[in-house]
């Protein structure tokens, strides 16, 4: 299934990307042709994608960032400072995609006071779009009710050929929502994987690729990490 999605299909986690090691990596993706850069509050590399986006020379039109409010952030009072202060730790004046990284317990925090907060953030001008992160369907149901249906651009979550989630892919579906599909090579254990091995000899790629044609091929956004330049390039050059 194609993606219509605003979001740009293949995009680079960077999560563990950090310090100068980190601000490379980001680099060299950037170099290789990817154009959307995914980072969280709680990832500490909301400075090294800021650096290495800067230090590309690239357009802001050009790069699609993400970031994710952490679960410490969602009270009404902690919220907005956070997304101010993710803006201008990447050095942005507006991301392309804000989450709520993961949702919390009502007594920890109410649903609707995040949510809300989110949209705000967007109304604000803080995010072109906004979504959501490890929410279940009955999360996506009542965020649907709250601000209305079409209001996320995505729900990311873990999902990869050992994981495939198809009963939240048959709802995201129908609901039109995107999944973004996170650990999509299962943190590298996917080059051990016999299946993936044997697809990739046949096709003279690598199993990482395989499973990023595979997870793209049923619509997902996939936002691999590495710090290789070669890993990088046979992915961005060739994921299908
Ligand atoms: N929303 C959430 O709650 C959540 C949770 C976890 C992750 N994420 C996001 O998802 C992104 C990806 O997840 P992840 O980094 O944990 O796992 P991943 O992308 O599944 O795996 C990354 C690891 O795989 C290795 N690798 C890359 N390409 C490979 C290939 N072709 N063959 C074999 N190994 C390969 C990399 O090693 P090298 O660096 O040595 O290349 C890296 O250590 C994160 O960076 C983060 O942005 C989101």
């Amino acid at each position: 299934m194609a993606s219509h999605s605003p979001i740009p299909q293949l995009g680079l986690g960077t999560f563990g990307r950090t310090g100068d090691d980190g601000i490379a990596a980001i680099e060299t993706a950037l170099d290789v042709g990817y154009r959307h850069l995914d980072t969280a509050q709680s990832y500490d590399t909301e400075r090294t994608l800021g650096a290495a986006f800067r230090n590309s020379g690239l357009n802001r039109d050009d790069v699609f960032i993400t970031t994710k409010v952490a679960d410490t952030n969602l009270s009404a009072t902690d919220f907005m400072p956070s997304v101010r202060k993710s803006l201008e730790t990447i050095g942005v004046d507006q991301v392309d995609l804000l989450l709520i990284h993961w949702p919390v317990p009502e007594e920890v925090v109410a649903f609707e006071t995040y949510m809300e907060a989110l949209k705000r953030a967007q109304d604000d001008g803080h995010a072109r779009l906004i979504g959501v992160s490890n929410f279940t369907i009955a999360h996506l149901e009542r965020a649907a009710k709250l601000l209305g249906p079409g209001s996320l651009a995505t729900n990311q979550v873990e999902i990869h050929p050992w994981l495939q989630v198809p009963t939240l892919r048959d709802y995201a579906r129908s609901a039109g929502l995107q999944l973004t599909a996170y650990q999509p090579l299962v943190k590298g254990q996917v080059a051990e994987d016999e299946t993936l091995k044997a697809i990739a000899r046949e096709l003279d790629t690598t199993p990482g690729a395989v499973a990023l044609a595979f997870l793209m091929a049923e619509g997902h956004i996939v936002i691999p990490a590495s710090s290789s330049r070669k890993i990088s390039r046979t992915i961005s050059e060739r994921p299908v």
